[in-house]
């Protein structure tokens, strides 16, 4: 498996995982944002030349990186590929003199919880009705 950065050829294979992930998926419109606004903090996992997972963050002012999207492949989940991605987004954000690391899940979204909380993320408020079906989200945060 290798990580590298996104380019926009890979677009269909990202949205095609998005879709196979959230029941709110990001439009085309909202991956082409990502891409523009901050192109070094959206990374792809390769398996085979087949792109199979993807990460997406943004830096704020206040050096913080917002990772807004993660999801894999159904296909390739719970062997790494996700870990893979969030080490090598939070290896860069650092060099670039991130600190915190911010994001929202669903709060019934056990497996993602799990994820973050094992690569050291900790529940720091919730949102509510965050999502548009009215879930609350959890903000999670990590210090970098
Ligand atoms: N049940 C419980 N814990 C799980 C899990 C599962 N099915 N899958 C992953 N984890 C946790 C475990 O702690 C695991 O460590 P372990 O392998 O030592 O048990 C750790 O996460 C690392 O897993 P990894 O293999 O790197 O994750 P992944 O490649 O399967 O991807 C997600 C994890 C969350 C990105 C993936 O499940 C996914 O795409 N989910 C749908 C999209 C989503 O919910 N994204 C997050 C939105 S905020």
């Amino acid at each position: 498996m290798r990580v590298r950065r996104y380019t926009p050829k890979d677009e269909f294979d990202v949205i095609s995982i998005e879709f196979l992930s959230f029941k709110d998926p990001f439009s085309h419109k909202g991956f082409i944002t990502l891409y523009y606004t901050y192109p070094e903090g959206f990374l792809v996992a390769e398996v085979n030349d087949k792109v199979v997972g993807y990460i997406a963050g943004i830096p704020d002012k206040s050096k913080q990186l917002h990772i807004v999207s993660i999801a894999v492949n159904p296909e390739y989940r719970h062997k790494g590929i996700a870990t893979k991605l969030l080490t090598e987004l939070i290896h860069h954000s650092k060099k670039v003199g991130m600190e915190k690391a911010v994001l929202e899940v669903r709060e019934s979204n056990r497996v993602a919880i799990a994820f973050y909380i094992k690569h050291g993320f900790e529940i720091k408020s919730r949102i509510e009705s965050y999502y548009s079906d009215g879930e609350d989200a959890l903000v999670m945060v990590k210090n970098l």
